[in-house]
């Protein structure tokens, strides 16, 4: 079980939603939430800024921008986003160890210029895709070795971790080991809606898997509560869910 502060550590609620809802949102999760992830909706909309603005809000932020393109460009862009303030980023494995990377001197650079080196976390194939996608674009492995393949191919080229479906948190960990950072979306406390989701486990069993981060948007952002739905979470992570 974990304590309060590891409960909350734990948890990064998405905004996805506009500047306006993000900002009030946030001022009433201020005190107990500690990290948001800004993915590109809101990113492209508001710009670096609103990662300082979270920043003031007293929030970590998981900028979710899934990088991928050439080593160079990608390089480029780990470090202007980590100037911006992410504390973790994300990037595609797909892009292959040589574009991991140049994402891993990206953020090693920017970090001399902060106090501290944003982590970096790799998606590998999309929960959105399965098997006859992937053989859509002419791969023909299982989609889990496919994953696993890309997950250990992104940490040994300076990952600090993965992002994947909380089904396969488990099987990551022991892959990657004690040390890696992974984020596991698709998580949906007991009796709260599914919505699009398909793959989904409840805080506590994707903390069980292996998972060091939950990424969580619905059940607490259109809670009518969404304070007393974000404590109900962390009440079920320290063993006091009643
Ligand atoms: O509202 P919900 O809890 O489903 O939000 C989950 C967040 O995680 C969304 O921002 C979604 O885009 C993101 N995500 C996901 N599944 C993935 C990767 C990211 O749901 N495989």
């Amino acid at each position: 079980m974990l304590s309060v502060e590891q409960a909350q550590d734990a948890i990064i609620v998405a905004l996805d939603m506009g500047a306006d809802d993000a900002v009030r949102l946030c001022q009433k999760l201020s005190g107990r939430a500690r990290w948001v992830k800004v993915g590109m909706t809101l990113y492209y909309a508001c710009g670096p800024q609103i990662v300082d603005r979270m920043h003031q809000l007293g929030f970590n932020v998981f900028l979710d921008l899934k990088l991928h393109v050439i080593p160079f460009q990608v390089e480029g862009a780990a470090e202007a986003a980590s100037l911006a303030g992410a504390d973790i980023l994300s990037i595609h494995a797909l892009g292959s160890s040589a574009m991991v990377a140049g994402a891993r001197r990206g953020v090693q650079k920017a970090a001399q210029k902060r106090d501290s080196r944003t982590k970096l976390v790799a998606i590998s194939v999309l929960t959105s895709m399965d098997q006859d996608a992937l053989h859509e674009i002419g791969i023909e492995v299982p989609v889990k070795d496919e994953v696993a393949k890309l997950a250990s191919l992104a940490v040994s080229a300076g990952s600090d971790g993965i992002v994947c479906s909380p089904q396969e948190a488990a099987q990551m960990r022991q892959l990657l080991g004690p040390d890696a950072l992974i984020v596991t979306p698709g998580v949906r406390p007991a009796g709260s809606a599914i919505g699009d989701q398909k793959r989904v486990a409840t805080p506590a069993a994707a903390i069980a898997a292996g998972a060091s981060k939950l990424v969580i948007g619905r059940p607490i952002t259109k809670a009518e509560d969404p304070v007393a739905a974000f404590d109900a979470i962390v009440n079920e992570l320290t063993g006091s869910a009643r």
